[in-house]
């Protein structure tokens, strides 16, 4: 793809109700600003255990599948957006291995994670969950469109 439209690629990240209550969410923010990513949508929102199922759906039927979702559902939860070049996949690397015992150093869960059951962000697995991701959280509208121009602040 051009540049134009590999930038646009965007994902979903959630840090979940863990990340937020231990204080982590500028260090998580913090991590994908750094790399480069664009940040076009953010809320803060206790979603409701049906809300949480939905978001969870492929995984119904697993044993940890109602735990999960009390779990999502059980404080606020820093809902995002973040859009550039490859963002889904190495999204998914900043954030590490889902259990955080076999997630490396440097990643967001081996850094600051120890349980699979709190494990303090997710991120959307490819690019369709991406999407159905992205419109069941977040309306439309609510998806910034803007170009970061570091020349206009910086002198
Ligand atoms: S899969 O389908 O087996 O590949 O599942 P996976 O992608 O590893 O995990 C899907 C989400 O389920 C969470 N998970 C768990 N939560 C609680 N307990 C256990 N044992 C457990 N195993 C997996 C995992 O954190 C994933 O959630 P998200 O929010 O997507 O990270």
């Amino acid at each position: 793809p051009t540049l134009e439209a590999a930038e646009l690629e965007r994902t979903f990240i959630a840090i979940k109700p863990d990340g937020v209550q231990r204080g982590l969410i500028s260090e998580i923010i913090n991590r994908f600003e750094r790399k480069g990513y664009k940040l076009v949508a953010i809320k803060l929102v206790i979603p409701t255990k049906e809300f949480a199922e939905k978001h969870y759906d492929d995984l119904r039927g697993r044993p940890f599948f109602n735990g999960l979702c009390d779990f999502l559902s059980s404080g606020p939860v820093v809902a995002m957006v973040w859009e550039g070049q490859g963002v889904i996949k190495y999204g998914r690397k900043l954030i590490g291995a889902t259990s955080p015992h076999n997630s490396e150093p440097g990643t967001i869960r081996g850094d600051l994670a120890i349980s699979v059951g709190r494990n303090i962000i997710h991120g959307s697995d490819g690019p369709e969950t991406a999407k159905a991701e992205i419109s069941l959280w977040f309306k439309p509208d609510d998806l910034i469109n803007y170009t970061a121009n570091a020349e206009k602040w910086l002198y």
